[in-house]
């Protein structure tokens, strides 16, 4: 049973025609991407823009008609994955280190369509280490202020050797709360910094999340 396939899969039945489409980032949105890709195949008339340069050149290799924002005025419908999603449907996401993108382009949608597996499901944020986009200029100081909001940080690395570089030309700092209490706060604290480009909290973004569960369903939450 492939979870992130069927999940992936069933938000696709949302998409109509003549809808701009926001393509999210990670193994999941890859499922939707490629179902997206077999439907335009068969004709559906729909335009695209990607969340990431990788999800930007599968699209283009499954033949999705891909626009940039100066081309559309809104987008429809974005599906993306997430790394946690607490009971308001608040998010952690960036483990793919995509956040930036795929904020400004939740943030430009009309739904976002959340894709997941039921592991993703938790109580409060902050198992997962909080993903934060800063500029390379300056990182020694912009990491001390944010390690005083009381987190651990570590520099994401592509291998041992190397820093992980964003689509957008930043790093990624991988931050460890002891549980994030209260997201809005923390978001803002951290946006706050000189330095910081934007964090993973996503706050009151989600429209709906498909939640995929390891007997083959399928379960959407809405607020
Ligand atoms: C990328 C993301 C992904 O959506 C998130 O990491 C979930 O990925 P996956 O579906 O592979 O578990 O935010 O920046």
């Amino acid at each position: 049973m492939n979870i992130k396939k069927t999940v992936g899969e069933a938000a696709v039945e949302l998409i109509e025609d003549g809808m701009t489409v926001g393509l999210g980032t990670g193994s999941t949105a890859y499922w939707a991407i490629a179902k997206i890709g077999e439907r335009v195949k068969k004709g559906l008339n729909i335009s695209a823009i990607a969340t990431s340069k990788e999800s930007e050149v599968f699209a283009r290799e499954l033949n999705i008609p891909m626009v940039t924002f100066s081309e559309i005025n809104e987008i429809d419908i974005t599906i993306d994955g997430a790394d946690e999603v607490d009971p308001d449907l608040n998010m952690i996401k960036g483990g793919g280190g995509a956040l930036l993108r795929e904020k400004i382009i939740a943030t430009a949608s009309e739904k976002l369509i959340v894709i997941v597996d039921d592991t993703k499901l938790v109580k409060q944020l902050g198992a997962f280490p909080l993903p934060v986009e800063v500029i390379p200029f300056g990182i020694e100081s912009t990491r001390a202020k944010i390690e005083k909001l009381g987190c651990k940080t570590e520099l994401r690395l592509s291998d041992k050797t190397k820093e992980f570089i964003t689509d957008n030309g930043n790093y990624i700092l991988d931050c460890e709360f002891p549980m994030i209490k209260n997201p809005e706060k923390t978001s803002q604290e951290l946006n706050g910094i000189p330095g910081v480009v934007d964090n993973g909290l996503f706050i009151g973004l989600a429209h709906r999340v498909f939640v995929g569960r390891q007997n083959g369903s399928v379960n959407i939450i809405q607020k």
